[in-house]
């Protein structure tokens, strides 16, 4: 696929960060509803139940569609960031690999969605916590050994 020569660096840095903050927010919502479905309040009658639970399943894959966009988007822009950053080489190795495994889970998690046709969001949870472990890892990785090459500063809490 023909790369892009033009790109403003830094404006893909910005939104880099934005596409972040999106996320980050998008995660912690997430968790509290998955929450709120599974705690002990949670008594609703089956047809509720299985709504919520529907209604569950579609953000989750609405997430990982939204991950799935960001790292595609990043992956697009890093041979033009290798060729004006010889020095950050490794550090866009690093993290193209991270998102072939962050991938590779959100792939298996949509599967897992997409079959289950169930009422229980317990294993819901498990499985996205599992597939984003290390999210926020490479999310402050990218903020550290990716940003300020491009002429990004990173105010200290995103
Ligand atoms: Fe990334
Ligand atoms: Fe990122």
């Amino acid at each position: 696929m023909p790369v892009p020569q033009d790109i403003d660096s830094q404006a893909a840095g910005r939104q880099l960060l934005t596409g972040h903050r999106e996320l980050r927010a998008q995660l912690t919502a997430l968790r509290a509803a998955l929450d709120a479905a599974d705690g002990p309040a949670a008594v609703r009658d089956a047809g509720e139940s299985a709504s919520l639970v529907r209604q569950l399943r579609e953000r989750c894959l609405e997430y990982c569609l939204g991950l799935h966009h960001h790292h595609t988007m990043e992956d697009g822009a890093f041979p033009v960031f290798e060729q004006r950053y010889p020095e950050i080489a490794p550090v866009i190795e690093r993290l193209r690999e991270e998102h072939r495994q962050v991938a590779a889970g959100l792939e298996r998690l949509g599967k897992l969605v997409e079959a289950d046709d169930g009422e229980d969001v317990t294993w819901l949870r498990a499985e996205l916590e599992r597939t984003v472990a290390s999210l926020e890892e490479h999310f402050r990785y990218e903020e550290t050994h990716l940003l300020p090459a491009l002429g990004v500063t990173v105010p200290p809490a995103v």
